[in-house]
């Protein structure tokens, strides 16, 4: 199937880069958050809110499962999703999958005063940042087919930048 699918830390652009990508390459574009939170007709702090994490994470398997059969579409997941084995061989079968790497730095810059992110809530956002990022990283590397640095470059860039690895496959 032709999907492209995007993966990585929470504030690394997946969303922004995404609905580019789609444009450049005529695709559809579907972002896994929003179609949870239309599917749950409730924002993810309040799915974390009343029902806790593991309830956000089954939505999310169900979810992923669901749209399997798409083609044609760029996918921005949420950054939880590749950390279970499952997710990630679904991933794959899906499309081309594409890690936006980003340093802590960018991304502390991107996310300091975000109070969208259940998981960054509380004390010491930074802190659960780079706990949550040394964790991820690798899993992150591991589920992907290709890397993309997204350090100092724009959206368009780097939306660029994948359409040229995907045409070039
Ligand atoms: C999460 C990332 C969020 C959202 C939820 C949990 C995570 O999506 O799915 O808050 O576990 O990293 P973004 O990566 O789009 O911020």
């Amino acid at each position: 199937m032709s999907n492209i699918v995007l993966i990585g830390f929470m504030g690394s652009g997946k969303t922004t880069v995404g609905k580019k990508l789609a444009v450049r390459m005529g695709y559809s574009f579907l972002d896994t958050d929003q179609y949870i939170e239309e599917q749950a007709k409730m924002k993810i702090s309040d799915i974390f809110a009343r029902q806790g994490e593991a309830a956000f994470r089954s939505l999310e398997d169900c979810m992923l499962k669901k749209i399997a059969g798409m083609d044609r579409t760029v996918v921005s997941t949420g950054g939880g999703i590749p950390m279970r084995e499952e997710n990630r061989a679904l991933l794959k079968k899906i499309g081309t999958v594409i890690y936006l790497e980003a340093s802590e730095e960018t991304l502390w810059k991107r996310l300091a005063g975000d109070h969208t992110r259940p998981l960054l809530a509380g004390a010491d956002p930074r802190g659960k940042i780079h706990a949550l990022l040394s964790e991820r990283e690798p899993v992150y590397r591991r589920a992907a087919d290709q890397v993309i640095l997204v350090d100092d470059r724009n959206a368009g860039y780097i939306a660029k930048e994948i359409e040229k690895i995907v045409k070039s496959a």
